[in-house]
């Protein structure tokens, strides 16, 4: 991008928003150095997501905040899961939350304010570019659910994470002759379960967006049985349909025992697939996303959100994005390919 050099007097806003990923850090990192020093902008860290704008909890970004970060977890903005446009039962006694983020982002003079989140979060920043605001979203999420980009930095390291658990489970499946079931987050998507069950050579993988029959997994690990298979993995979305009383891998657990008499073990791998240093992937990704949100608004060019799209970054419409998800397609190539390989995904696929 043809970018103007020197922004000098131009304020942005960052904040983080939503469940953290590896690469949050990366990401603030990469919008607060370019605009700083590429384009001479002041930068303020915005605490605690949108919560933040609402109690005006914020601060000036100087380079020493950014020394050190690249490689680390979380976030040093803090997160919340405070979406202002929500109406609670109670409506009438709500405070307006949308004007006082507007009335701190007057008093901060802002030019610009930098969203990093996933679903939620755009919707939010595309609500408030609505209301008056200039805002740039940036895409994160393990899930990698954000619709317009290929991928959002976080998924990396998660499916990292995942596929090392599954490794792992294999050798002491192997061991006892067991079944092992692991679940894995994804509430709608099963990017996470899908790649990290391909990656870690799951038998029969379970995902939010293909139904499965009960008994097709079952005859599915007999068969592996006959076969003299010693173990088998079976790797499951938090997300799939279940009867809605436990967890989806404990459920999966309980039927695999009871039909096929083997015994088996569930693992919920939970929170440590979304804690920790980012891979050099996802380093790389949320800081090409960084750098570029600031390119994009050197250029007031606003209310759009960065996107990868056939390795290239973009800019899409906040518009486009807002309230659809990416999910994992029936004729996905990875999926078809895992078919082909005897991958079983608990249903009886026609072409
Ligand atoms: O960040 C997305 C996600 O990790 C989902 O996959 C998961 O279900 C959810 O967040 C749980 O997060 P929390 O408990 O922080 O709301």
């Amino acid at each position: 991008m043809a970018a103007k050099k020197n922004r000098k007097g131009m304020r942005i806003g960052v904040l983080t928003a939503g469940g953290d990923c590896p690469g949050l850090n990366a990401a603030i990192r990469g919008v607060a150095k370019t605009a700083m020093l590429e384009y001479n902008m002041k930068v303020f860290g915005i605490s605690s997501g949108f919560s933040g704008l609402i109690e005006k909890d914020y601060f000036e970004i100087k380079e020493e905040h950014l020394s050190g970060i690249l490689t680390m977890g979380g976030t040093i903005l803090g997160t919340s899961r405070e979406k202002p446009f929500k109406k609670t039962d109670n409506y009438m006694n709500d405070i307006d939350k949308p004007t006082l983020i507007r009335e701190t982002y007057e008093e901060m003079k802002l030019d610009c304010l930098v969203c990093i989140g996933g679903n939620g979060t755009q919707k939010t920043a595309g609500k408030l570019s609505k209301f008056g605001l200039n805002v740039i979203g940036i895409p994160k999420t393990i899930d990698n659910d954000v619709w317009g980009t290929d991928v959002t930095f976080g998924f990396d390291s998660a499916v990292t994470i995942a596929t090392e658990a599954i490794d792992r489970l294999h050798t002491t499946a192997n061991s006892h002759k067991r079944i092992m079931v692991i679940e894995l987050m994804g509430h709608y998507a099963g990017w996470i379960t899908l790649y990290s069950g391909i990656a870690g050579g799951g038998d029969v993988i379970l995902i939010p967006e293909i139904k499965y029959e009960e008994d097709i997994i079952v005859n599915y690990l007999k068969e592996r049985i006959i076969k003299r298979k010693q173990s088998s993995i079976v790797v499951v979305a938090e997300g799939i349909l279940t009867d809605g009383k436990i967890p989806a891998g404990e459920y999966i657990a309980n039927l695999i025992s009871t039909q096929t008499g083997v015994e088996t073990r569930e693992t919920k791998l939970g929170y440590i697939q979304r804690g920790g240093t980012p891979t050099a992937s996802d380093r790389i990704l949320a800081t090409q996303y960084g750098a570029y949100a600031a390119e994009l608004i050197a250029n007031n060019l606003f209310n759009r959100m960065v996107a990868i799209n056939n390795n290239k970054v973009v800019a899409v419409p906040l518009d486009v994005v807002a309230g659809r998800l990416k999910l994992v397609s029936h004729d996905n190539q990875l999926v078809m390919q895992a078919r082909n390989m005897g991958t079983c995904f608990g249903d009886v696929f026609e072409e």
